[in-house]
């Protein structure tokens, strides 16, 4: 899961991925195509919706995406278009651009491409966020169980 910052769209992919899925077969981790934030803990916004959702994202701390990312994942999800751009500059390879995908393509719905920053918004930017990632969480969760 990978945004920005690594503070707070991708750490809430993470937690909520993780709920889904067996930990002892999937390994899920988060970062950011920035160096801002490296070594903090997840933005207070999201610690506490996820919180209130059953989630414990204080654990996580920020860390920047590395082209190694790419042999130690078999799919990247970008929150953005612009994350998205930034990993794929990185690719070495085909086989590096071929797992990288824009996170909400999961949704069948044309109308929204990217999680909204909601970095310099309010609380009901971070709900918004929390539901977008919850109902593409649980497409990817179950596609990722029956493969
Ligand atoms: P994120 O949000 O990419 O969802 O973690 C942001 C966090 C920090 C900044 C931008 C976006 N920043 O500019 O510091």
């Amino acid at each position: 899961m990978v945004c920005l910052g690594n503070i707070c769209r991708s750490p809430l992919a993470e937690g909520i991925l993780k709920s889904k899925l067996p930990k002892n077969i999937f390994f899920i981790d988060s970062a950011g195509t920035g160096n801002y934030h490296i070594g903090e803990q997840p933005d207070n916004r999201s610690i506490t919706i996820a919180k209130k959702k059953g989630i414990d994202l204080t654990d996580q701390r920020a860390r920047q995406f590395v082209t190694s990312d790419f042999d130690t994942f078999d799919y990247i999800y970008a929150m953005d278009s612009s994350n998205f751009n930034n990993i794929i500059n990185l690719a070495r390879n085909t086989e590096d651009v071929a797992k990288v995908k824009l996170i909400l393509d999961e949704l069948n719905d044309s109308s929204i491409v990217d999680v909204p920053d909601p970095y310099f918004s309010g609380k009901q930017g971070f709900e918004n966020v929390y539901q977008l990632l919850d109902n593409v969480c649980t497409v990817i969760a179950n596609k990722l169980i029956t493969n």
